[in-house]
């Protein structure tokens, strides 16, 4: 297993309350204490770019509303063995920051996307802005933050009916779209949306006829696809019926310090102490890092299924 990509939370906090991802009546905020500064990330990352770490993404929570976000990677940029450094946001912040973001050495940028129809819009992600959001897109496709890609969760009885205006949107403005499974993470949401890929599939198919697979470089778990109507791809990430785990590259630190190897358990171990006390620092971290990256390779040898619940924290809470 070769584990070449960090996803780095900076913020817990987020001005969209996602209806899978945040429940916004019963959460607690960390403490701007409790976070790591961005030179105990910058740190970290200078730490483990020796065990193979090359790409970085940054998430939250929302990453923008992080204050300095620009300056932390300008610092990151810096660091030579890094090769690649993107972000996951929900957009709404792109409009202001997306040149800046690009001049600062972002290469690319995800953005959460779930309806083109402004209530829908709302009453998924609470938030009355899709209009923004489509500017923002738009801007950091004329910054050069590509290939911007779009995730779209597909929720049953929701927006599964705007699967194919996803799609056409996307080939329209040069976005390739994803869409991904819904995941019940830490019981958030309501199982009765999943919707799994086969049937995104098949309804794309209906339309455009057989999907013709494409290989594309990235960093994850998305399978490729393009239509006969156009050659920008569309991609899904089919974590439930398709689980991943022994392809999986990738650690996440969490914006409170924890190095977790697993998306849906709640392992973790704890790099902020280590970060914040000056004795025998590097070698606690490597032997951390180390722990890390043995737990999952032991949870792939002996993966059994997935039980959500697990994984302890919310989505907004360990990165997505
Ligand atoms: N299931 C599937 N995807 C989710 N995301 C957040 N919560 C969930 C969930 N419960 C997605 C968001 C974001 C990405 C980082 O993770 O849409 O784009
Ligand atoms: Fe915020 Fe992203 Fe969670 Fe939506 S999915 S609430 S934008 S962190």
């Amino acid at each position: 297993m070769k584990v070449d990509y960090l996803r780095i939370s900076l913020t817990d906090r987020c001005n969209f309350n996602c209806i899978y991802c945040r429940p916004y009546k019963r959460i607690k905020i960390l403490n701007r204490a409790d976070l790591l500064s961005f030179e105990e990330i910058v740190d970290f990352i200078r730490l483990v770019v020796k065990f193979g770490i090359r790409k970085i993404r940054l998430t939250g929570g929302e990453p923008l509303i992080r204050k300095g976000v620009i300056e932390l990677i300008n610092m990151i940029s810096k660091i030579e063995e890094i090769k690649e450094i993107s972000m996951t946001t929900n957009g709404a912040k792109l409009e202001e920051f997306a040149s800046g973001l690009k001049k600062a050495g972002l290469s690319r940028i995800n953005v959460s996307l779930d309806s083109l129809n402004e209530k829908k819009f709302t009453q998924i992600t609470g938030y009355n802005g899709l209009s923004r959001v489509l500017r923002g897109i738009r801007i950091a496709t004329e910054a050069g933050l590509n290939p911007v890609k779009i995730n779209t969760v597909v929720l049953g009885g929701i927006n599964d009916d705007e699967i194919l205006d996803l799609v056409e949107f996307s080939q329209k403005n040069y976005l390739i779209v994803r869409f991904i499974e819904y995941m019940p993470i830490n019981g958030m949401g309501n199982r009765k949306w999943y919707v799994s890929n086969e049937i995104v599939r098949n309804i794309i198919e209906k339309r455009w006829g057989k999907l013709k697979p494409v290989p594309f470089i990235g960093n994850g778990p998305a399978r490729y696809f393009v239509t006969r109507e156009s050659n920008i791809p569309v991609g899904f990430i089919s974590f439930i019926s398709h689980p991943f785990c022994k392809e999986c590259n990738r650690l996440r630190l969490t914006c409170d310090g924890k190095l977790r190897p697993c998306l849906i358990s709640d392992f973790e171990v704890d790099v902020k102490n280590a970060l914040r006390s000056k004795r025998n620092r590097e070698k606690n971290i490597g032997e951390l890092f180390r722990e890390a990256v043995d737990f999952k390779v032991k949870r792939e040898k002996k993966f059994t299924g997935f039980d959500f619940k697990r994984a302890g924290k919310f989505m907004f809470q360990i990165g997505g």
